[in-house]
């Protein structure tokens, strides 16, 4: 595998994407990963990615200097070049006269050169366009290393020592913007690293089923928390393959899930696959906890704190467990900040409240794997699309889209509005730039007159967003037709409902989610 040591910002995990798109395994490591424990793994190369800081600054993130003893190849990016130049004898960085912002032309120097040579099929006029991003630069060169490249502003571009097989490039070959950057980094991959080519999801799922066959004993059975959303069920799936129905797959239905939810993820899990599925009609228990309560937080805490008591119970039942399995994925890992510790499997104790007797080892298959990793395992494994690209969901569900005290009532009434505006909106030529959308209860009530009759009923509050990741959102410009439509039919259909608003904000300021 290459590793990819993260000096910060989101460079790193850019990095590893590419290198896996080339078919060959990357993993993200943070710059204090304890480096005598890869000289036993199988680490073929390194890349030290870019990052907001500077290698003059005094807190500015190390590496271990070891590193450069155990002979393994390393391509230094941007802030990754000037720390090779920082470590090595002879290298020298300083902050720039001119910083460089943006495309910038580079000039090779040495064509001839391993890494370089095929860059020079992309030269115009001799000349490259590459992204920059930097204020420091590397003004001397680390006895050995060549220089091979140069722009305007920044003399040494790029570095390197074939010898050493050390290289070190100022811009950043993993961005779109840089011609030929996905060739440098497979030239660094297959050239230098001599990796190969075995990195292919069809290849994992055949990896990941055997790891869990090897992990999970014969007499012993595994518990999932299944939710229907796309982690959980693509984890769900490739586990099935492994062990089939010693899987137990726990479903709590807490009666806050959308329009036929419930009932499609069991019908579908227990039709389509042969692991033990334990649905728990937990409606009325929900309801009652969460009678009268109307703060948000306080909503959050009593459905989570409920979810988790009624899977312990439900688990406790279930003899010989030895595993607790999670869909968690990688980015889930990157963002607790726990990469180093990228296992498949660790001792884990108890969910909260399983007796001690039950210690169960944490499984998580999906556990090295991006999102579209993990939809496109969904797909190989023959989950269908409306599950695979599923929108996210959050945990509290639609007890977070009432606002105010949740009641059986209201659920129905957002169920039904909901679904209307789901189902037309997918229908609608905006569908493709949807990353969530749904409908809110709010907790007033408006006049309004149908047929003869005054009415004293609910609004209902449609939100639609397009996004990247949920970080910052826009408001969908849904056609004037289309919300006439979902308006028309929302008033005819649910009753009790006798306007509709749509939601025209976006985050910042609001937040995507009412509560
Ligand atoms: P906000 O409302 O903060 O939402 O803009 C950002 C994303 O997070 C989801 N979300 C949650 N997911 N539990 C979850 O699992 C929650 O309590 C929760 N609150 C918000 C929201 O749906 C959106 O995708």
């Amino acid at each position: 595998k290459i590793l990819v040591v993260d000096f910060g910002g989101q460079y790193a995990r850019m990095i590893a994407r590419r290198i896996r798109d080339l078919g060959v395994y990357a993993e993200v490591v943070t710059n204090d990963f304890e480096i005598s424990k890869f000289a036993k793994e199988d680490v073929i190369g390194i890349i030290f990615s870019g990052g907001p800081a500077s290698t003059i600054a005094e807190d500015a993130p190390m590496i271990d200097p070891e590193i450069f003893k155990i002979e393994k190849p390393i391509l230094g990016i941007c802030y990754g070049m000037q720390l090779i130049a920082k470590f090595l004898p002879g290298g020298g960085v300083k902050p720039s006269d001119k910083k460089e912002f943006g495309r910038a032309q580079l000039e090779l120097l040495d064509k001839d050169d391993k890494l370089f040579s095929v860059l020079d099929y992309f030269t115009v006029d001799n000349k490259l366009s590459v992204w920059m991003s930097h204020g420091d630069s590397v003004v001397e060169l680390p006895t050995g290393f060549k220089k091979l490249a140069s722009t305007e502003n920044t003399p040494i571009a790029a570095f390197g020592s074939s010898e050493l097989s050390i290289y070190g490039v100022q811009f950043h070959p993993e961005v779109e913007h840089t011609t030929g950057g996905k060739e440098l980094l497979k030239r660094f991959v297959f050239a230098i690293c001599d990796a190969e080519k075995n990195w292919t999801l069809e290849e994992i799922v055949d990896e990941k089923v055997a790891e869990i066959r090897n992990l999970v004993q014969e007499d012993s059975n595994v518990v999932l928390g299944l939710s229907g959303g796309v982690d959980s069920s693509v984890a769900a799936a490739l586990i099935d393959k492994a062990i089939g129905s010693r899987l137990h797959c726990i479903f709590v239905d807490h009666g806050l899930l959308r329009y036929k939810e419930s009932e499609q993820v069991q019908k579908y899990f227990s039709e389509n696959f042969s692991i033990n599925l334990h649905a728990v009609d937990a409606v009325d228990r929900f309801l009652e906890e969460l009678k009268g309560v109307t703060d948000p937080e306080e909503k959050r805490k009593i459905i989570g704190h409920e979810f988790i008591k009624v899977f312990e119970d439900k688990a406790i039942e279930i003899d010989g467990v030895t595993h607790l399995a999670q869909g968690t994925i990688y980015s889930d890992v990157i963002e607790s900040g726990d990469s180093k510790n990228s296992v498949t499997i660790k001792s884990h104790h108890n969910v909260g409240g399983l007796p001690d007797e039950m210690e169960l080892k944490l499984l998580e298959p999906l556990r090295d794997l991006f999102k579209d990793e993990v939809r496109e395992i969904g797909s190989l494994l023959g989950l269908p699309d409306e599950l695979v690209w599923r929108q996210p969901f959050p945990g509290p569900g639609l007890g977070i889209r009432i606002i105010g005290d949740i009641t059986a009532e209201k659920l129905d009434i957002l169920r039904k509005a909901d679904y209307i505006f789901r189902e037309e909106l997918s229908k609608s030529d905006v569908a493709d730039k949807v990353w969530q959308s749904f409908a809110v209860l709010p907790d007033i009530k408006s006049v309004g007159v149908m047929g003869d009759e005054r009415t004293y009923g609910y609004p209902i509050i449609l939100r639609a967003v397009s996004s990247i990741d949920a970080m910052t959102a826009d408001w969908v410009r849904i056609p004037g037709e289309t919300l006439d439509l979902i308006s028309r039919r929302i008033v005819n259909e649910v009753e009790k409902v006798n306007r509709v608003a749509y939601d025209i904000t976006s985050k910042p300021p609001a937040t995507i989610e009412w509560e």
